[in-house]
């Protein structure tokens, strides 16, 4: 079973956004199931290196609508995105160190993230981009 799962209240309203994070859901749904499944860790470090890769693009991306467009709350929004790329990268580290492990509570975590991430601070952002056209 899926830990996450599209819903239709993730929608931002634009397609190649939402396109993104469905890709990011699978892609969190795809590092939990290799955890379940007690990959290798270099199975496990291949999926994580490509969420890890693939949410920089998406931040990129969604940032270049936010700022292109003059998204008021764009500075708060991407101060979120760095965060989240610092811990995440952090936590890539680590494991590749050998410092700490990769179990159900990082795909638990990631899940809890996008879902917040996506519910509380993009959707903020659908009405602006939205009435400029973007869809
Ligand atoms: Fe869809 Fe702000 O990340």
């Amino acid at each position: 079973m899926a830990l996450l799962n599209w819903k239709d209240e993730y929608s931002v309203n634009i397609k190649e956004i939402d396109d993104q994070h469905k890709k990011l859901v699978g892609m969190i749904n795809e590092l939990h199931e290799a955890m379940v499944q007690k990959k290798a860790k270099e199975v496990l470090g291949s999926v994580l290196a490509k969420l890890v890769s693939y949410t920089a693009t998406h931040f990129a991306n969604e940032e270049r609508l936010m700022q292109g467009n003059g998204y008021p709350e764009f500075a708060e929004h991407k101060e979120k995105h760095e965060k989240m790329t610092a811990k995440v990268i952090a936590l890539q580290k680590d494991w590749q160190a050998g410092k700490t492990t990769l179990g159900i509570e990082v795909s638990q975590f990631l899940k809890d993230w996008l879902d917040k991430h996506i519910l509380g601070t993009d959707r903020k952002y659908a009405p602006f981009l939205n009435s400029k056209g973007i869809s």
